[in-house]
């Protein structure tokens, strides 16, 4: 490949449908130049970041290498089209992700308890009774579906919009503007208009304002009032923000949940001795297998990072105003990090992948996403008796959050 093919195919949305391309292209970068200067067409230039070590030297240090401004690979067509939305500003929302300390600490107190285990527990039974619901909509199917638009996105999605307030009858338009957002350059899933990543967030826009005017005059037991009632230093927080906090819990907290799930039982199907495995022992060993199911799937393929100084990394210079792409994915086939990388290995430990990230903006909701995925496990393995592949899997063509889109299984429960 020369220069630039591999810059624009690391920038590429299709690269990350086809996971053995993905995976050449990305060992060869670690192998061969693992802090590589990328210059596609169409896109600012960045660093790419390949390996595991270096991914977490950066994201160590939270005050040399910020989230702010550059976030996610977006065309520049795309940046100036949300500048003249905005009036200048390249994003159009301003979450936990995209903050640097102090608001990002302040902004992440919020609602950090409301996601730690001690506090979760007391939806566990809840979260429980969906997964249960689900593979009864499973078994309803009667011996064939699509895991993917059947079961692996209702769930997690229901799960979320429980924690966070919003009602069932709402949950078809949360699923069709998150993955418009994630979904925006897969020709299944994007908008029809031309400014379409405007046009979603506009919508969510509309829709959490009403709720926060609602959680106001009505306070609930859900994360949706902690957040439209929250202060910080005894003020209330921006409307911007609020609205930016529902969102990335609302998106954040299903579709990488359900590419896990998704992405999980694929892995488990083309591995029918680790399947045997977890199922003679699912109490035991499902823990160690949902982590690698997070590794192997790794359902968030980057962030950016931004210098705010020099520095040297892997005897790149790197200057400050310059941008680092941390590449998850490759990442967690580091040659480096984990003995036979390519290996989907339920037992594998230790396992210290990156798919949460690494570092201050370690994923808020990882816990959620474990104790969901092992309660969807829990009772598909006490149910199932039988399951194949119907058909070939398909992915979803995005560099960001991407996973599964298809996934035919034919299977008989007890
Ligand atoms: C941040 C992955 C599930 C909410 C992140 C980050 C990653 C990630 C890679 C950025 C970390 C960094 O920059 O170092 C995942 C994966 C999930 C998952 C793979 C499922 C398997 C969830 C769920 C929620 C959630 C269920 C629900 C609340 C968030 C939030 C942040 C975040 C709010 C921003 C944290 C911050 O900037 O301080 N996640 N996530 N995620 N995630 Fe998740």
């Amino acid at each position: 490949m020369t220069d630039k093919t591999i810059d624009n195919a690391i920038v590429n949305p299709k690269t990350y449908a086809h996971v053995d391309e993905f995976h050449r292209l990305f060992t060869q970068l670690r192998k061969e130049e693992p802090v590589r200067w990328t210059e596609p067409d169409g896109f600012r230039p960045f660093w790419t970041v390949s390996k595991h070590a270096d991914i977490m030297e950066v994201e160590r240090q939270n005050d040399k290498f910020l989230n702010d401004p550059r976030l996610t690979l977006q065309t520049i067509e795309v940046e100036e089209e949300v500048k003249k939305f905005t009036g200048g500003n390249s994003k159009l929302i301003r979450s936990l992700v995209d903050m640097d300390n102090p608001d990002h600490r302040n902004y992440r107190g919020l609602t950090q308890a409301w996601f730690m285990p001690p506090n979760l527990k007391a939806i566990s039974a809840r979260v429980e009774a969906l997964a249960e619901k689900y593979i009864d909509r499973l078994e309803a199917k009667g011996g064939e579906c699509d895991f993917v638009s059947d079961v692996a996105v209702w769930y997690p999605l229901r799960v979320i919009m429980t924690v966070l307030g919003v009602p069932a009858e709402d949950e078809p338009i949360m699923l069709k503007l998150t993955q418009e957002l994630f979904g925006s350059t897969d020709p299944d899933m994007k908008r029809p208009d031309a400014t379409e990543t405007v046009n979603t967030v506009t919508e969510f826009f509309n829709y959490f304002t009403a709720m926060t005017e609602d959680r106001r005059k009505n306070p609930k037991d859900d994360v949706a009032s902690v957040i439209a009632n929250a202060t910080i230093d005894g003020e209330p927080i921006g409307h911007l923000e609020a609205i930016s906090y529902y969102i990335i819990v609302a998106t954040a907290g299903h579709d990488t949940t359900s590419s896990t799930a998704a992405g999980g039982l694929l892995a488990l199907m083309q591995n029918p001795e680790e399947f045997a495995k977890l199922k003679a022992n699912p109490e035991g060993l499902l823990g160690g297998a949902i982590d690698e199911m997070i590794r192997w799937t790794t359902p968030v393929k980057h962030f950016f990072r931004t210098a705010a100084v020099d520095y040297e990394l892997r005897g790149q210079k790197i200057k400050a105003g310059d941008n680092l792409l941390m590449c998850y994915w490759s990442a967690n086939r580091d040659e480096e990090a984990f003995d036979d990388p390519f290996s989907f290995k339920i037992e594998r430990s230790p396992n210290k992948h990156l798919a949460f990230g690494y570092g201050a903006h370690l994923c808020l909701g990882q816990h959620l996403a474990k104790m969901e995925i092992r309660a969807l496990y829990k009772e598909l393995l006490a149910r199932l008796d039988h399951i194949e592949l119907a058909g070939d899997p398909a992915w979803v063509e995005a560099s960001f959050v991407s996973g599964l889109k298809r996934l035919p299984i034919r299977y008989s429960m007890k």
